[in-house]
Formats: structure tokens, C-alpha cells, sequence
């Protein structure tokens, strides 16, 4: 079934969305984006992911062309066209085009392109939820602002794609320090053997993701001790347990790193109890449509 999406002040069917090729997000990746889980068919943490992108885009100097309702009322009608239970919406913002391809900015009178899709997906009950992920380390070969949410994903890309031809399901990534910086598509933690989660300390070398806030918060209110500082590749080889969070994972337990197995080998008792934590406040604080 074709899904409605919103381009530019259109809700349009998705085979009909039309973007310039002269888009600046295509041509050069400028473009800013946001991804919401939606879990029955309610926004998970909006607030949070909407001043994420109004920060992404007061980095680059991009204007977003509707106002913060505007656009909480285009997720909801989205939701709502298409039926959506459970999965995401996604938020792309560009710089749009003056017509051709130029590297300096278009005219300010040049709106920005706005579009705005949802995606199903169980984000509750899947195999990685279930049974974990085994994860390789590589080198974050990416640009020196990961703070910005910016659409230029191709180092994900391949990393994901590397980890797939080396047998895992995702990557952390590894500063020039040794030091993890985060996953491919997610934040990154390690629970010590004292049951301390750590996790790397917000700054330009990761994106401040909202899932890892809201687990964080959740594990503090847990009594549990908490460390944001870097953490090396190997102190998580010999870490007691592992996960990642992200608004299309929630949180997952990573069960290998680099082929060493944490623990048993199977999801850890910390990590399940904080995921099962974070379902339950993702499903009771997720946010209804405006009446
Ligand atoms: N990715 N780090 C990176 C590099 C990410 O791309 C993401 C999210 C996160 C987690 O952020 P949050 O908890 O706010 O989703 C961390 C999204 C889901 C994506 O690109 O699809």
C-alpha cells in the first residue's frame, strides 16, 4: 500500500513526491533530519527530537519554513493517513536550491525543502530486542560535528555495511584516542562489573541522542551509578553487558563485541530490566495528538 507523505505543503502519495534535482540535500548533503518513534500511534519524546532539530538547525544557519506546531500537526495528520501503530517519522529539512549547482548558499528568499514520512516498524518486539546484538568496532571515520543531525550518513553507511560482511549487526565506532564514541545509528554503553552504565560525555564527537537521555534519566531514578566518560575499546571487551539506544532500536542489548561475549553471551539482567523500564515510559509518556 503506497503511503502518503508531505513534501513542501503537500500531502502527496509517496510514487508522486517530487525534489529538484538541484536540492542541496542531494547534491550536497545539506540537509538536517529528525526520526520520532511512534508507538501506538503516538509521538515518543517529539519535544525532544523537535528542539534537536531546531538546534541542527541554528548550527548551519537553516530556517525551518512552518512553525513548531505546524510541523507537530503534519507528524499526527501523517500518523494518521497511514494507519501508524508502530515505527517512526522522519523530519528532512534542505537548504534547498536557487536552481542550480553552486556551493555557496542560495538567496535567503530561498525556502527550505520540508519533508515528512512515517515508517512501520516494531520497535517492542524484534529479534535484536529479544535476543541482543553482536557488534565489531571500527574507526569513526566521520566529520568532526556529529552533534548535527546531518543527513550525510554515507560513513554510517558503510560502517553498517562492513559490520553485515563481517558477520554483525552494527558497529561502534573508534576515535583516533581508541575511545568509543558511539554506534553507526545509536548511542553506545557498557555496564561495569561494580553494575556502573557508562557512556560517553555529550560533546561535538556524538549526536546527544534523546533515547539516551531518557535511559539515563530512567537509570538514575533506578538508583543506579552512572559514569558519562569515554570508555575504551578494551574496558567493553570486559564490560558485564552492553546496549545501545536510538529512537528506531529503543534498546537493544549488545550481547558480542569483536566476536568476545559479554556475560553469558546473552542479553544482561541490567539491560533487560532498563529496556523493559524504557518500554513501559515510552508506551505511557508518548505523546497523543493535540485535541
Ligand atoms: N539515528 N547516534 C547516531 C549517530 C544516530 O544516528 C542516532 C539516531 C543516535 C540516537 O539518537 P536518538 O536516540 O535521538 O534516536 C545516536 C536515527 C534513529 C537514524 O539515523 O535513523
Amino acid at each position: 500500500m503506497s503511503r502518503t507523505v508531505y513534501v513542501n505543503g503537500s500531502y502527496v502519495a509517496e510514487q508522486d513526491a517530487k525534489i529538484s534535482i538541484f536540492d542541496r540535500g542531494f547534491l550536497f548533503g545539506d540537509a538536517i533530519y529528525e526520526v520520532t518513534a511512534v508507538l501506538n500511534g503516538r509521538l515518543v519524546d517529539n519535544p525532544g527530537h523537535l528542539a534537536r532539530l531546531e538546534r541542527s538547525c541554528g548550527e548551519l544557519g537553516l530556517v525551518l519554513p512552518i512553525r513548531q506546531d505546524q510541523l507537530v500537526a503534519i507528524q499526527h495528520k501523517l500518523i494518521d493517513i497511514n494507519q501508524l501503530q508502530e515505527g517512526s517519522v522522519y523530519i528532512q529539512l534542505s537548504r534547498g536550491t536557487d536552481g542550480d549547482r553552486d556551493f555557496h548558499f542560495p538567496q535567503p528568499s530561498v525556502q527550505a525543502t520540508l519533508v515528512v514520512f512515517t515508517q512501520a516498524r516494531k520497535l517492542v518486539d524484534n529479534s535484536q530486542a529479544r535476543n541482543g546484538i553482536r557488534v565489531v568496532t571500527l574507526d569513526d571515520i566521520r566529520w568532526q560535528r556529529r552533534d548535527i543531525k546531518v543527513v550525510a550518513l554515507l560513513a554510517a553507511c558503510l560502517a553498517k555495511q562492513q559490520a553485515q560482511s563481517l558477520g554483525a549487526d552494527d558497529a561502534f565506532l573508534v576515535a583516533e584516542d581508541g575511545t568509543i564514541t558511539e554506534g553507526s545509528s545509536c548511542n553506545a554503553f557498557i555496564i561495569d562489573k561494580q553494575g556502573h552504565i557508562i557512556t560517553r560525555p555529550l560533546g561535538r564527537d556524538l549526536l546527544h541522542g534523546i533515547t539516551r537521555r531518557a535511559l539515563l534519566e530512567l537509570a538514575d531514578q533506578q538508583g543506579i551509578v552512572l559514569e558519562e566518560r569515554p570508555f575504551t575499546r578494551e574496558e567493553a571487551y570486559q564490560a558485564a553487558e552492553a546496549f545501545i539506544t536510538s529512537a528506531t532500536s529503543f534498546v537493544w542489548p549488545v550481547t558480542h563485541i569483536d566476536g568476545h561475549r559479554l556475560g553469558d553471551g546473552a542479553p544482561g539482567p541490567m539491560t533487560r530490566r532498563l529496556q523493559q523500564l524504557y518500554h513501559a515510559v515510552a508506551a505511557g509518556a508518548a505523546e497523543p495528538p493535540p485535541s
